[in-house]
């Protein structure tokens, strides 16, 4: 399907109220922004809009409030506002009700539309409401493209037309190519803690890939279903039945070394070694030197979740010896989900990749199903359909 007319190039913006939907769901400890990549990667829709019109009322969630009549502390954008108006060096108006934002016509972002009444089950009367903030609706939360909500989704229903922004339209174009037309060979790399939320991309991935090789505390129920010891680390048992099919699959590769504690002593096992008091906490390096073959090789790289507790620096260094040979490597590397980026970022690894996805989930199930709901929507709109 083609998505040229639902470019933001496609539109004009002279003279309208436009409503921007982003994703700034970003880590915020006691007021203060910890990471503003996503308001970076924003800026470019951002500033071509402000080229064409000066009534721009912006949208987004963060994290997941109950939804409520007053938005507390821990749920504000506040932080969030303040820095894009950093960012922008323009004033960006926090605002708290629906009308106040309809009746501004200059740079305007709402409170947490995720605590507004009918915004997680796509109420029609919010997507409404949403819709009659402007004349054309501008969906750039890459983020939260799958989700089916009011402000990603029920709102293209309730405007006279709708786009995608800089943002989609650049992880479109970078994701496709790993769902379409990968260059081969592809080498998948999925780590994480719970294979539940990881089985449907982790079939999907071995139809794409030609190894995927899976790490993080997911590998543990991988290797319990192996009938290995693994002490007390963390698994799954009501998928253990899962992870016996998943690892039947050619192109999977488990880590066969890796990084322990037990208490009081760290080293370095074969899973074949693990006492009852070991946890596992990362891949090991004699794994990770097995798995250079394989980053030699491939052509294209797609990576999703950290292969260990990277958060605490004895157990970082399997997803650093991975990101240090794939920075070596010739292939194309992607990286996408939000613990991936922040693994990437705590390494000051972010420049070796070729791209990195600002989604999480959204990421995830581009690659599983070469599409996303709101972007479905609205490209059907303006297919006529
Ligand atoms: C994300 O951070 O992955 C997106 O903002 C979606 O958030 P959600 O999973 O709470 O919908």
């Amino acid at each position: 399907m083609s998505f040229e007319s639902s470019f933001i190039a496609s539109k004009s913006f002279e003279d309208k109220a436009v409503v921007l939907r982003v994703d700034y769901n970003v880590p915020i400890e006691k007021g203060v922004l910890l990471d503003d990549e996503r308001l970076l990667r924003s800026i470019p829709t951002i500033e071509y809009i402000l080229k064409q019109t000066d009534n721009l009322k912006i949208l987004t969630h963060l994290g997941r409030p109950s939804e409520q009549d007053s938005i507390t502390e821990e749920f504000s954008l506040a932080p969030v506002a303040k820095r894009l108006g950093e960012l922008l060096q323009k004033e960006v108006k926090l605002v708290d009700s629906i009308d106040e934002l309809k009746s501004s016509n200059s740079l305007a972002m709402l409170e947490n539309v995720r605590a507004f009444i009918g915004e997680k089950n796509n109420d029609d009367e919010l997507s409404e409401k949403l819709g009659e903030l402007g004349d054309i609706f501008v969906m750039d939360a890459f983020g939260t493209a799958h989700r089916k909500q009011a402000s990603t989704y029920g709102i293209v229903n309730f405007v006279e037309e709708a786009c995608f922004g800089l943002l989609i339209e650049q992880e479109m174009k970078a994701l496709e190519k790993i769902v379409l037309s990968p260059d081969k060979p592809l080498l998948g790399i999925i780590g994480g803690s719970k294979i539940s939320t990881k089985i449907n991309v982790i079939e999907s991935l071995t139809n794409h890939c030609d190894w995927l090789i899976v790490g993080g505390a997911l590998a543990n129920t991988c290797y319990a279903a192996q009938g290995k010891n693994i002490g007390k680390s963390l698994f799954e048992p009501s998928y253990l039945d899962v992870a016996k099919k998943i690892i039947e699959h050619p192109q999977i590769v488990i880590p066969t070394f890796v990084v322990v504690s037990n208490g009081s002593n760290v080293s370095e096992k074969s899973i074949n070694d693990l006492s009852s008091e070991d946890v596992i906490f990362d891949v090991g390096q004699q794994s990770v030197e097995a798995f250079s073959q394989y980053i030699e090789d491939a052509n294209t790289i797609v990576w999703n979740g950290p292969l260990g507790k990277f958060e605490d620096d004895r157990f970082s260094k399997g997803t650093e010896g991975i990101a240090k040979k794939i920075a070596e490597a010739n292939a194309m590397s992607i990286i996408g989900g939000g613990e991936t980026l922040a693994a990437f970022s705590k390494i000051q690894m972010m420049d070796s990749v070729d791209y990195a996805s600002t989604g999480g989930g959204a990421f995830l199930e581009y690659i599983e199903l070469g599409s996303l709901p709101s972007l479905e929507l609205i490209n059907k709109k303006n297919l006529g359909g």
